[in-house]
Formats: structure tokens, C-alpha cells, sequence
């Protein structure tokens, strides 16, 4: 008999039985002892709901009261905590999380469009009732991160905090690169193993990696959660051309989530807050991140450079961090969602999308005619973009379509940016350009 027998065990209401509910059921399972151990009691699932109850899901359920209305294990009297593993940032997952926190139950939620959009609201709605609002595997996966800035780096001022925050969108750039794979394929790929949301635009355009970094940027400087403010692109412009092309220059292609903190010339903070592609040189920890991987660096004012690391995505690596959430709850460890009390966040304002200096590698596609080149580099001149190097690409046939790629010196963003206005437009130019910062060592 173990000593944490007599404990009453905490009992959870499952919401959500797919990729990671069922892996939080194998994991529970599995795990049982070493769990309830370090817990120092049984984490018991007591009832479970999904939208379809006849659907096999590779897990047994028979154990377990089912509930066709999730938003009823909310009013479950023999539930402490519920976890919400269904997704959505509004409709039945926010009224379940609504519904948990006010009736006094903690909430583990994997939920990261959910808790970027109402985070701060359901944090406070925690606060004032005395329960736990968690959400460790809202961001990368199985990477503690949360945890990690929380409590590991706590006594630090983050100075930044960036890294590759979306597996699909990593799967699908680390296979362009290494086979020269099809994006569309590669994408099913990813959607077959369980890493991208339901809506996969959310991967590619870099919207699931804003939702993380929204959570984090309110964790590491103690803001108010601000989705919004991100300054958000993806990678489906990115062709084969630009691997290739940032290859020959020492660099790969990485969608980066990027934020920090600046003053404003009265002295006011401004946050920045970034998703783009970028080229990470090849001798940067982030250029041998590859797969559904994901990882995050932040710098601390007395840590130095973090670099946390691991599966970003997937059943077994996402179900590793909600159990975690529940371990802490059952120690009666919860803490303040965002590290600070809610009350307590200010709100910042958001800084300029081109307030970074730095170098930029720029794409343009354009028609193959006399006097295009000169038209580009026309509109970097009058936008004062000094041009380190630059190459042409490909000649189909007269009058086709070729590729023109540029590496700027270092340089405010917001040049580059008004270049590219100068020229949108432009009869000379078939697509809009692409703009990738490079990221420094
Ligand atoms: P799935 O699509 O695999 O599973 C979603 C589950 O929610 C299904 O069991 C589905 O029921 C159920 N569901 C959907 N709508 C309703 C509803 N209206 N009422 C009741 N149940 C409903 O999603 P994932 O497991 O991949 O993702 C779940 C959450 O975890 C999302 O917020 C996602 O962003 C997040 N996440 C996912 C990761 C991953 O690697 N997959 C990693 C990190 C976070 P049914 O099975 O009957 O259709
Ligand atoms: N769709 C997400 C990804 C799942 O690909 O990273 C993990 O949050």
C-alpha cells in the first residue's frame, strides 16, 4: 500500500477524445503509479465526452460516465478539475472553461486559440474564484515552457524570447528543405501524425504560432495577453527557389515567433511581437530544429540565453504536459495562470511592425524584360535600402517569369517595408515580394 492511498484521488472531467485527449488516457494509464506518487494521490478520470460516442478511438471508455453535452461536466459534482482537449477559441470549449472556472473546478486546457483571445478573462474568472486555470501544452507541446518561465526563470527580466513555435509548419519547411518535398503532400503528412489543427491555415500562416506567442510574450513580461497586436505571416509563399537560394547563402528557412520589449522615446515600453519566416544561420541552434520539433529560446537578464527543446506536437509529448498541469494541481500547486496576479498585468502597447533593424533577404518574382532590375533597385535606393548582394534566377523564356533575390545590409525594417510599397503595383512584378529577416547568431 502506498501512502498517498488515503488521499482522495483527484477527479477529472475529460473534454475532447482525439490526438491528445486519447494520449492523456494512455498516459494516465500507463503512468498510473509514478503519477499518483508524485501527485501524492490517484488522478481518476470520472467522465469523458466527444461529439460522436460510437467512434472507436483506440482507448477504452467503458470505465468512464459519458456526457453528450460536454459543458456538463462543468456541473458535475464529482469533478474537481476538467480538462478541455476539444479546441476553438470561442463556442463549446470556452463556455465549458467559462462554466468549470465559476463553479469553483480547475481548468487544464491545451487550448491555445482559447487562451490567446480569452486568457486574460478566464484568468481573472480563476483568481476571484480560488481554482487553477493551466495550460502548459498550449505551447510546444511537451516543451515545458510555461513551467519553465514561471517558475525556472522566474527571477529574471526576460529580455526576449523567440524560437520555432508550430510543428506543422516546421515539418513542412524541414522536409522542402532536406527532400525538396511537395508542401501539399508534406501538409497531409503532418495532418495524418495529429499535428495540425483542425483548421490547417492556422498552421501555415502563422496564426497557431501567434496564439503561443501571445501566451508567452503575457508570461515573460507581465502583460495583458495581446493576439491581436501580433504582427503575424506564414510560410506558403516560401517556394523551393528561397530554400535554395538562403542554402547557398549558410542559411535555412524557419517560421520564427519572435518578442521584446522597447522603450519609446518618452520612455514608455512598446511590445513587439512577430511570426515570420526568417533565414537562422546554419550555425544557430534553431537551424537544426527540424520536424514537428519545436523550440524556444528566451534570454534572461541574469540566465543568459534558455533554449528549451523538444516535440512540439503529437499525442504523447502534448498529453506528457496536461498531465503535468494536473500533477500540479493535485499537489495544490496552481499559482497565478500568468505568473503574476491578473489583476496585476498591464496592458502595453504595441510597437511598431518595423521598429527592428537588421538584414533582410527580399524575393521578388517578375517578368523577364530590360529595365525590371533597375525599377527594384530604383525603389531600394529611394527607401535607403543598402543591397549586400543579389542574384537572378532562371530564365524559362522571353518575357517569363524570374526570380530575383537580394540580401540587404543592416538596416531599419521600415525601409525595406517602404520599398515594397514603392513597388507594389508595379506592372514588372508578378507576385507581391517576400521578405525574410535574417537572424543573427
Ligand atoms: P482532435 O480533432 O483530434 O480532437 C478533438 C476532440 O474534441 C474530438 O474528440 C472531438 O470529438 C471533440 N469535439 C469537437 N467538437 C466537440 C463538441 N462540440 N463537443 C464535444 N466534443 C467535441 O484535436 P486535438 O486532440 O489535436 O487537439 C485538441 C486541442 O489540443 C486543440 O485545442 C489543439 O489546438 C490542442 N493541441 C493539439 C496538439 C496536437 O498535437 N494535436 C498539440 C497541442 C495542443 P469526436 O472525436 O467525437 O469528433
Ligand atoms: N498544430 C500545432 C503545431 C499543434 O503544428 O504545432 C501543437 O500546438
Amino acid at each position: 500500500m502506498t501512502h498517498h492511498s488515503s488521499v482522495a484521488p483527484l477527479r477529472i472531467g475529460l473534454a475532447g477524445i482525439g490526438t491528445v485527449g486519447a494520449g492523456v488516457i494512455r498516459l494516465l494509464k500507463a503512468n498510473a503509479d509514478l503519477v499518483a506518487a508524485r501527485a501524492g494521490r490517484r488522478l481518476e478520470i470520472v467522465a469523458v465526452s466527444a461529439r460522436d460516442r460510437s467512434r472507436d478511438r483506440g482507448v477504452d471508455l467503458s470505465g468512464y460516465a459519458w456526457e453528450d453535452d460536454m459543458t456538463a461536466l462543468a456541473a458535475r459534482g464529482d469533478i474537481d478539475a476538467v480538462v478541455e482537449l476539444v479546441g476553438g477559441s470561442d463556442g463549446p470549449a470556452l463556455a465549458l472553461a467559462r462554466g468549470a472556472i465559476a463553479g469553483g473546478k480547475a481548468l487544464v486546457t491545451a487550448n491555445k486559440a482559447m487562451v490567446a483571445h480569452h486568457g486574460h478573462s478566464l484568468a481573472v474568472a480563476a483568481e476571484n474564484a480560488g481554482t487553477a486555470l493551466k495550460f502548459e501544452a498550449a505551447v510546444a507541446g511537451g516543451i515545458p515552457i510555461v513551467k519553465g518561465l514561471r517558475e525556472g526563470a522566474a527571477a529574471n527580466a526576460i529580455e526576449r524570447i523567440y524560437g520555432i513555435l508550430n510543428g506543422t509548419a516546421n515539418y513542412i519547411l524541414s522536409a522542402m528543405e532536406q527532400t525538396g518535398a511537395d508542401f501539399g503532400a508534406t501538409l497531409q503528412e503532418a495532418q495524418a501524425l495529429g499535428y495540425a489543427e483542425a483548421d490547417p491555415t492556422f498552421d501555415i500562416e502563422g496564426v497557431d504560432a501567434a496564439h503561443k506567442l501571445s501566451i508567452l510574450s503575457a508570461i515573460a513580461f507581465g502583460t495583458q495577453i495581446d493576439f491581436a497586436a501580433v504582427d503575424c505571416a506564414g510560410i506558403s509563399a516560401v517556394r523551393a527557389a528561397d530554400i535554395a537560394q538562403a542554402d547557398a547563402l549558410g542559411y535555412v528557412i524557419r517560421l520564427i515567433g519572435m518578442a521584446d520589449v522597447d522603450r519609446t522615446a518618452d520612455g514608455s515600453a512598446v511590445l513587439l511581437q512577430q511570426v515570420k519566416p526568417c533565414l537562422v544561420p546554419k550555425g544557430h541552434p534553431l537551424a537544426h530544429v527540424t520536424g514537428a520539433t519545436n523550440a524556444v529560446v528566451a534570454e534572461g537578464n541574469f540566465s543568459g540565453r534558455l533554449l528549451f527543446q523538444g516535440a512540439g506536437a503529437g499525442d504523447g509529448p502534448t498529453a506528457s504536459a496536461v498531465v503535468a498541469d494536473l500533477i500540479d494541481i493535485a499537489r495544490g500547486e496552481a499559482g497565478s495562470p500568468f505568473s503574476i496576479p491578473a489583476e496585476q498585468l498591464i496592458p502595453m502597447q504595441p510597437a511598431q511592425s518595423d521598429h527592428r533593424t537588421g538584414q533582410a533577404y527580399l524575393r521578388f518574382t517578375v517578368t523577364d524584360r530590360p529595365g525590371v532590375l533597375a525599377e527594384i533597385t530604383a525603389a531600394m535606393r529611394d527607401a535607403d535600402v543598402s543591397i549586400e548582394s543579389l542574384i537572378q534566377q532562371g530564365r524559362a523564356h522571353d518575357g517569363g517569369e524570374v526570380l530575383v533575390a537580394m540580401v540587404t545590409h543592416d538596416g531599419p525594417e521600415g525601409n525595406i517595408s517602404k520599398a515594397a510599397e514603392l513597388l507594389s503595383g508595379s506592372a514588372s512584378l508578378t507576385a507581391p515580394p517576400l521578405i525574410m529577416r535574417l537572424l543573427g547568431e
